[in-house]
């Protein structure tokens, strides 16, 4: 087995092909898509169909999976669930129904479970059905950005903390989750400036789950964090990927961002199942 790896932005992003992922991959081989993932941020795979055992199978080579918090379909399995089918009928949902708000969040620039207490390594998107058109999911890195800051604002940033917080994230988009729900999500803290430990790269975490700077005023806070944010989100450090059936899309959710994009969830149906690493230092 040979990998070929092809980058798809100058800055980061590679398609990876050679390989069947579903399949059992020599040891070597797998150390280079560890490679590859640490160096690239994001890997794509393509034609790779997936039932969820071979997910599992895959996504754990890469480590430990979170499970699912209660307030997704598939709430206690290893899958996150992005679907506007109804997980018990196969009907669609219809499109104003609290499950499909709650996916709409999903279009704000995030990376996954930051607001949990361990921080995630990776996520890891099979796209099972996909719309014709639509449905697209865009991503920048946090990594690319941090290099371009200025010297004095890197030394600024080295050693803050920042809050983490799903009820916060999701009433952007006015879900608001029940007490018992809320209840079961604290916010977490984490290092805004997070290092690399196999590359020594940093970036910064971020996105729409960072409600506050820990110990600053709200405004500065704010200002910070969405100054940041504006300079991640130019268009020039940014990959966005067309679903195909089959694809698989492995991100790092500590040096990317990412967001979903509309499609008519009326007429086409759309199911992705993502599992998600642990990031274990
Ligand atoms: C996710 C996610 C975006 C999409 O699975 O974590 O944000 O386009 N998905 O479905
Ligand atoms: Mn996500």
């Amino acid at each position: 087995m040979s990998l070929k790896i092809k980058p798809l932005t100058a800055r980061f992003g590679a398609l990876v092909g050679g390989v069947d992922i579903r399949s059992t991959i020599a040891d070597d081989s797998i150390a280079q898509i560890r490679a590859d993932f640490e160096n690239h941020s994001v890997l794509v795979f393509t034609d790779q169909p997936m039932d969820d055992a071979r997910q599992i199978s895959w996504s754990e080579q890469f480590g430990p999976l979170e499970r699912t918090v209660p307030s997704n379909p598939a709430a206690g399995s290893a899958f996150a669930r992005q679907s506007n089918i109804d997980i018990k009928t196969g009907e669609t949902i219809p499109v104003n129904d609290r499950r499909m708000l709650y996916q709409k969040a999903n279009m704000l620039w995030h990376a996954d479970s930051t607001f949990k207490e361990t921080q995630s390594l990776c996520s890891i998107l099979s796209a099972r059905e996909v719309p014709p058109v639509g449905g697209a999911t865009e991503f920048v890195s946090t990594r690319a950005v941090y290099d371009e800051l200025p010297a004095a604002l890197k030394q600024e940033l080295e050693g803050l903390e920042v809050e983490h917080d799903l009820v916060y994230s999701r009433r952007i988009v006015g879900f608001e989750f029940t007490e018992v729900e809320a209840a079961a999500m604290p916010s977490a803290r984490h290092r805004l400036v997070q290092t690399n430990p196999i590359t020594g790269r940093k970036s910064v975490l971020i996105g729409a789950h960072a409600k506050c700077i820990v110990g600053w005023p709200e405004n500065r806070s704010r200002e910070l964090l969405d100054d940041l944010l504006a300079q991640t989100t130019s268009s020039e450090n940014s990959y966005r990927h067309e679903w195909r059936t089959n694809d698989v899309v492995i991100w790092d959710n500590r040096s990317v961002l990412h967001r979903a994009t509309p499609y008519d969830g009326a007429k086409y149906r759309r199911l992705m199942q993502r599992t998600t690493v642990s990031f274990v230092e």
